[in-house]
């Protein structure tokens, strides 16, 4: 793992962004895995004022609500317009986010499986990660093997997102998240993460055991993955000097 930290999430953000424009810059038909929540949000500030070409660029986000509309203002299909999509030039058509009002969920998930293999696969997947280490919404205990699929949210990401949703009781239970199978396959894997309250979460996922009680810790298991933090974040790692020292010691053309 690369552990990229930075005194601000701005900064933390910036390379980042850095990193997906010079992605997109030499593969003009990336396949880019999406995010939602808070922590992508300045991320997709600064995407779309770096103006970059999205017309051949396809996307797959990583979930979505069960039952609520995706014209509801908490859809994560209203989100990703609100905060990208509307403002770049991607086609309607290469944007993918699991259908969470589909009547029949199951083939939904496994429809969504398809459209990943048949785009050739993700390139580069965006995560957040939960306070308790969720990543996507695959929640503790989830499968490391787990794919697109159905999944019950716990009570503690529940009170995380209520948030969005004036109480608790209005967050929906049920979601469809790509599993963590699914995250793995990812050429790349780019999580952010920010603030105190995510510290323990990131230490459990960067030091900790592989383990599904923190199941961004299976991205231990994948070769190539870039965590971006901010310091609060990076608070509760035990090698934190080893590494920005291994990130100082980078030639400039290879940091993001
Ligand atoms: P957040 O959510 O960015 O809103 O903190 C992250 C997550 O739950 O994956």
């Amino acid at each position: 793992m690369e552990i990229i930290i930075q005194s601000t999430p701005q900064a933390a953000t910036e390379i980042a962004a850095r990193l997906m424009a010079k992605l997109i810059g030499k593969k003009p038909g990336a396949v880019i895995g999406l995010a939602t929540g808070s922590t992508p949000e300045l991320l997709y500030r600064s995407l779309i004022n770096l103006h970059l070409d999205w017309s051949r660029v396809t996307t797959f986000n990583l979930d979505e609500y069960i039952g609520i509309p995706r014209e509801h203002p908490q859809s994560y299909h209203s989100f990703m317009q609100q905060q990208l999509f509307r403002h770049v030039n991607i086609r309607p058509e290469s944007v993918h986010i699991p259908d969470g009002m589909a009547a029949d969920i199951p083939a939904a998930c496994q429809s969504y499986e398809s459209q990943i293999s048949a785009a050739g696969g993700i390139d580069l997947q965006l995560l957040g990660i939960g306070t308790d280490g969720h990543i996507g919404f695959n929640e503790l205990t989830s499968s490391l093997a787990s794919r697109t699929r159905i999944k019950t949210l716990t009570p503690q990401t529940r009170r995380d997102n209520a948030r969005f949703f004036g109480n608790e009781d209005q967050v929906p239970q049920h979601v469809i998240t790509m599993g963590i199978g699914t995250i793995l396959e990812a050429r790349h894997c780019l999580l952010l993460a920010f603030g105190a309250k995510k510290a323990r979460a990131i230490a459990g996922a960067v030091e900790g055991p592989v383990t599904a009680m923190n199941p961004a810790s299976a991205l231990q298991l994948h070769p190539h993955v870039t965590l971006c933090l901010d310091e609060a974040a990076a608070a509760e790692l035990r090698m934190t000097e080893y590494y920005r020292w291994v990130y100082d010691q980078k030639p400039d053309w290879q940091k993001a």
